[in-house]
């Protein structure tokens, strides 16, 4: 059965690079043999000038039954901040229930990386972060507004549900992701291990947080070496947050204790997490989060995994509707002009087949954008080497070589 893609080009530079996503699917669906349909939208800032609406409800109810949304960019200089963005973003991720926000941060060969000495093996990492609560939520109040006692309130809601789906959902997606991950434990934090000789897998309790389990490759008076089957960071910021934060950190080591011992689980503060990813990226391997912090620390590694031309996200329902989309935002000053890097907004479209179960097709579009990165100049807007359309050219032609190149090695054939 055809996939039912909904299509959101949207604002400014949105357009350019939703043409060039569809363009790599497009391949990736010759390629790969799978077929799907787009329904195109014109919500965003010139139908919201034009008619007032931002997601007419008749519209919401056609992207409920879809298999996937494709969202450009949204953000109009001649619409007041914020109107687009809840109206349109924040709406469709709460009332589509996608409470995942997924956003990989990976250094593809020959990007530039700012920060010195780092390459493409040191960055490459998975923020999940809560897509529908927190901050976020709305919760909160004003109270004697415009006088000098103004009282301003903003809350962070989290719920014991809805923290724990997304703590499961990071869990499961660091056992899918399956690196085999070495970590410390210093004897004074290893409260007890089980009997087993170096190699052999030991259960152990780690002092603050509970039941792992992870193959014994070392230990001695400084504690244990352990092999993981990756590792998730919780980053929080317990020592301030006392309550939202307690609630998660309890919820982490009750549903990773009980359910998956073998991920060993790190706990970093926020602040901290931002000092970890740029001095030493390479022991990330999946980040879990709230919304706020989740939103913050993705702009930094976007940064560090170069730039926002190459950041792509997805906002996920795994029992539902999902929405893929480029980090950037739809970059006005560019529009129109063909320069605008759209490698995160195929990005997006391969974590869209990822989700929808193309794995190979996803797979294969990562890997056309690791062979594309090296031959340009650079990723940001205006200085690629390239126009837009080139580098879209250049992706699809990549999917189909990957496929030819795989189908020749399956039949033992010589190119
Ligand atoms: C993002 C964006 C949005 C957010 C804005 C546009 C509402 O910054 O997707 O990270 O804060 O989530
Ligand atoms: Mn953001």
């Amino acid at each position: 059965m055809a996939y039912q893609v909904a299509v959101i080009p949207g604002d400014g530079t949105g357009p350019e690079v939703t043409r060039e996503a569809l363009k790599v699917l497009d391949a990736a669906a010759k390629a790969y043999g799978f077929a799907y349909d787009t329904v195109t939208y014109d919500l965003g800032g010139e139908r919201f000038l034009r008619t007032g609406e931002v997601l007419p409800p008749s519209v919401l109810a056609e992207l409920r039954t879809v298999s996937a949304i494709f969202l450009g960019a949204v953000g109009h200089p001649k619409v007041a901040p914020g109107v687009l963005e809840r109206g349109l973003l924040l709406t469709l991720r709460f009332e589509l229930q996608q409470y995942i926000n997924l956003r990989p941060v990976k250094l593809y060969p020959g990007v530039e990386c700012p920060i010195k000495g780092k390459e493409p093996k040191d960055i490459d990492f998975v923020v999940v972060r809560e897509n529908n609560e927190g901050l976020y939520a709305g919760a909160g109040g004003v109270l004697r507004k415009g006088t000098p006692e103004e009282v301003a309130t903003q809350l962070s809601v989290n719920t014991r549900a809805g923290v724990e789906r997304c703590i499961r959902y990071a869990f499961e997606y660091t056992r899918r992701r399956g690196r085999k991950r070495t970590v410390k434990v210093e004897a004074g934090d290893l409260a007890a291990v089980s009997a087993g000789a170096s190699g052999q897998t030991v259960e152990f309790t780690h002092r603050e947080r509970g039941k792992m389990r992870a193959r014994l490759l070392k230990r001695d008076e400084a504690g244990a070496e352990l092999e993981a089957t990756g590792i998730l960071t919780m980053c929080g910021k317990t020592n301030v947050l006392t309550f939202e934060q307690d609630l998660w950190w309890r919820t982490f080591h009750e549903v990773g204790a009980a359910d998956f011992p073998e991920v060993f689980r790190d706990y970093a503060h926020v602040d901290a997490t931002c000092m970890w990813m740029v001095k030493n990226p390479e022991f990330f391997d999946v980040i879990v989060t709230n919304n706020m912090f989740g939103d913050i620390i993705t702009d930094l590694g976007a940064m560090i995994q170069g730039g926002l031309g190459v950041a792509a996200g997805g906002n996920i329902n795994p029992e539902g509707v999902s929405m893929f989309e480029p980090m950037g935002g739809s970059a006005p000053k560019y529009t129109g002009k063909n320069v605008i890097n759209p490698l995160a907004a195929i990005g997006a479209a391969g974590m869209m087949l990822d989700t929808l179960g193309e794995r190979r097709a996803a797979a294969a579009i990562d890997a056309a954008i690791a062979a594309t990165t090296p031959k340009m100049q650079s990723m940001a807007a205006g200085k690629m080497g390239f126009s837009t359309t080139q580098i879209g050219d250049l992706v699809a032609e990549a999917v189909r070589e990957g496929e030819s190149r795989t189908r020749d090695e399956d039949e033992g054939r010589e190119r």
